[in-house]
């Protein structure tokens, strides 16, 4: 109940104002965001591959409505790709992309055209790109343009909300064409028509939704810090071959527990946002976790 009234209340334009004038340097943002600049996701990028971290990078923003942003986020991109290939880390970093950021609401062609040039960027570094998912009213267009860019890239990865009724379907066809899923449980406002609303139902969903993606998919992407839905996957991945799936985590979530699997000898991967839009992604974060928002308020409170 809190979780939706936060993300109703994240989309009131002076809220918006007022929390996303406040420097970068709050503590709470700092903890859930690399930076603001490439050279800051390069360097956070490093740390984490020292640490036996893989990575992959979110340059922020969404719901792009000019077609000059659209253009600057796909040549951020394209910008970041070439600079982490200059320093050797693509081996252990490949970048997740938005659609909405890149003109999805605009005009498809634009967005493919825009999501193509990312896909030519990181094949040339030798790296690879996954299309997050956004709100369920973009779930089809998303998966379209992940088939059309697949044809050339067939690395391109999916991501799969278990909240979303749809989700067990478009597993399956994942699955045929042996994409690589990057299964989460589903960050957004949605009504019940669509998406299971119970937390005991989207878990449940992860469940079936794992099981199917661990037996019979490509290269499971396993996101979620649930230690729950951690366990159950380390149980399940004793009958996959090392390296045919990972577990991922957001960046500043968890972190310990990161470093744990990995020292397990798992490959775990984490999702790195970095930029100055930060407003949706933080409120996302706010609203999984109460305990997040009360400290935000007090950093708030303290500091100004
Ligand atoms: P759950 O919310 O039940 O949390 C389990 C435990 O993890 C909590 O008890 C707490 O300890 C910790 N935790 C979780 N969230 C926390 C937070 N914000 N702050 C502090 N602790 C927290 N969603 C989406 O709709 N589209 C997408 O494309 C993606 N992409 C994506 C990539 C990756 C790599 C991850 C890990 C997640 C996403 N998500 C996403 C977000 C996802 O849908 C979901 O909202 C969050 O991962 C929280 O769900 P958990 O599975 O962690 O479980």
């Amino acid at each position: 109940m809190l979780r939706r009234t936060i993300l109703a209340a994240s989309r009131q334009p002076r809220l918006r104002e007022a929390i996303s004038t406040m420097p970068l340097s709050r503590d709470v943002v700092r903890r859930f965001v690399a930076g603001e600049t490439t050279e800051d996701a390069v360097r956070a990028t490093r740390e984490l591959v020292d640490e036996g971290l893989l990575v992959s990078l979110d340059h922020l923003g969404e719901d792009t409505t000019e077609a000059g942003h659209a253009e600057a986020v796909a040549k951020a991109y394209i910008t970041l790709l070439q600079r982490l290939d200059d320093d050797g880390l693509t081996g252990g970093a490949e970048v997740s992309v938005k659609l909405s950021a890149i003109g999805q609401a605009l005009d498809r062609h634009l967005c493919l055209d825009h999501a193509r040039r990312i896909c030519e960027a990181a094949t040339a570094a030798g790296t690879t790109v996954t299309l997050d998912m956004e709100d369920h009213t973009t779930t089809d267009s998303t998966l379209g343009i992940l088939a059309e860019l697949r044809t050339d890239f067939p690395g391109t990865g999916a991501v799969i909300q278990s909240y979303l009724r749809r989700s067990a379907g478009d597993v399956e066809d994942l699955i045929r064409s042996r994409a690589r899923v990057r299964l989460c449980k589903g960050a957004y406002k949605e009504p019940e028509s669509v998406a299971y609303q119970s937390r005991k139902e989207v878990d449940l969903a992860y469940v079936r939704l794992l099981v199917r993606l661990m037996r019979d998919g490509a290269y499971p992407m396993i996101a979620t810090h649930d230690p729950r839905l951690v366990a159950i996957a380390s149980k399940l991945a004793e009958k996959r071959d090392q390296g045919t799936y990972e577990f991922q985590m957001l960046y500043g979530i968890r972190p310990n527990e990161q470093r744990r699997l990995a020292a397990s000898g798992a490959r775990v991967r984490v999702y790195t946002p970095y930029g100055q839009e930060w407003y949706g992604y933080l409120m996302r974060r706010m609203a999984e976790r109460p305990a997040n928002l009360a400290f935000f308020l007090r950093a708030l409170a303290t500091k100004s």
